[in-house]
């Protein structure tokens, strides 16, 4: 493919005349494909001095900040910093059951965080980070446009826009250019691996949106366990690649089983997966039942305060592809 290896050669030619022979980077990653192409991309073009940054916001699924480390530091050789802020975001969600208080919780608490990680990398390095790196794609680019108008609050995402001012620093978008497919291509040809170049998107509150009602350690500790459960067998029967997205939610109600001899009044975990290109709308994916029935069955027998699963069979419209 050789225009995107024409790309790439222009883009790191252009990253470095950018950022000069001295200058620094700072960008945060999250494990997805986007942050993980710009930053593989930034390495290539100034080595150690782009510096990565993960925040740990105690809503990442189950393992990530290991995957993390392994794919970025170990395989890609990224200079990644992983900040463990989960006490600092789970002590300011506790007892917030509004899904948009949620966002914005983590939205600026992530911005706090981040603000004082790249301060303490400024001092460390000698005070030449001048630019801040962001994966945004044309579409997040098109997006952002179409969304400035009065009603812009129908989801909100991170803004770094207080980031830049405080910290005058500029901005770099290597992929703004870019559609999600290209991108994918990209990271293949930069040597990211299959496994995380085809990754879900996963939303940046993450399973705290996922986890209806008040977002506790011992809530996320079973929503993520199942939410596992469910993607291990969706890889291991081949579907990964099909499905567009999915996860496991924890319902904020009560359901009664029986577990052993015994009556239990558990909580319900609701299985989505859906098949969409655009994200705007979305149909839900049609799982035989006996695959189903394996991942109920494994996620009643294995996770602790769990007694009933159901799979959710709207389309969007009118059911959004998160449940909050
Ligand atoms: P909905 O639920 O609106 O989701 O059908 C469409 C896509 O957007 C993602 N999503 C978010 N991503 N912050 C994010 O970074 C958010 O607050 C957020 N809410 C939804 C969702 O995962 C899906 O891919």
């Amino acid at each position: 493919n050789w225009t995107m290896e024409r790309f790439v050669d222009t883009e790191i030619d252009r990253i470095r005349k950018v950022v000069g022979p001295t200058g620094q980077v700072i960008g945060a990653v999250s494990g997805g494909v986007d942050s993980t192409v710009a930053a593989k991309l930034m390495h290539e073009a100034i080595g150690d001095r782009f510096h990565a940054i993960l925040v740990d916001n105690g809503v990442m699924r189950l393992n990530e900040c290991e995957i993390v480390h392994k794919t970025l530091t170990e395989g890609l050789g990224i200079n990644l910093t992983i900040v463990d802020a989960s006490e600092e975001f789970l002590g300011k969600l506790k007892g917030v059951e509004d899904p948009e208080k949620k966002r914005k919780i983590i939205g600026n608490t992530f911005i706090e965080v981040f603000q004082r990680e790249a301060e303490r990398v400024m001092r460390e390095s000698g005070g030449s980070v001048d630019f801040l790196l962001q994966g945004t794609l044309y579409p997040d680019v098109i997006e952002s446009i179409s969304f400035k108008g009065p009603s812009a609050t129908i989801k909100t995402h991170h803004n770094v826009g207080g980031l830049l001012e405080n910290m005058r620093l500029k901005l770099i978008e290597p992929l703004r250019e870019l559609f999600k497919d290209e991108v994918r291509v990209l990271g293949t040809n930069l040597g990211i691996s299959e496994d995380l170049v085809w990754r879900h998107p996963f939303p940046g509150p993450g399973i705290a949106i996922r986890i209806l009602g008040e977002v506790t350690p011992a809530q996320v500790a079973i929503a993520r366990k199942a939410d596992h459960i469910f993607i291990e067998e969706i890889k291991a029967a081949g579907l990964y690649r099909k499905i567009s997205q999915a996860y496991a939610a924890l319902l904020p109600v009560r359901a009664v089983g029986v577990m052993g001899d015994k009556r239990v009044h558990d909580q319900v975990i609701a299985l989505r997966a859906v098949e969409t290109t655009d994200y705007m709308t979305a149909d839900w994916f049609d799982f035989d039942g006996k695959f189903l029935r394996k991942v109920a069955g494994r996620i009643v027998n294995e996770v602790d305060g769990v007694c009933r699963v159901v799979y959710d069979i709207t389309q969007k419209p009118p059911g959004t592809i998160e449940f909050q």
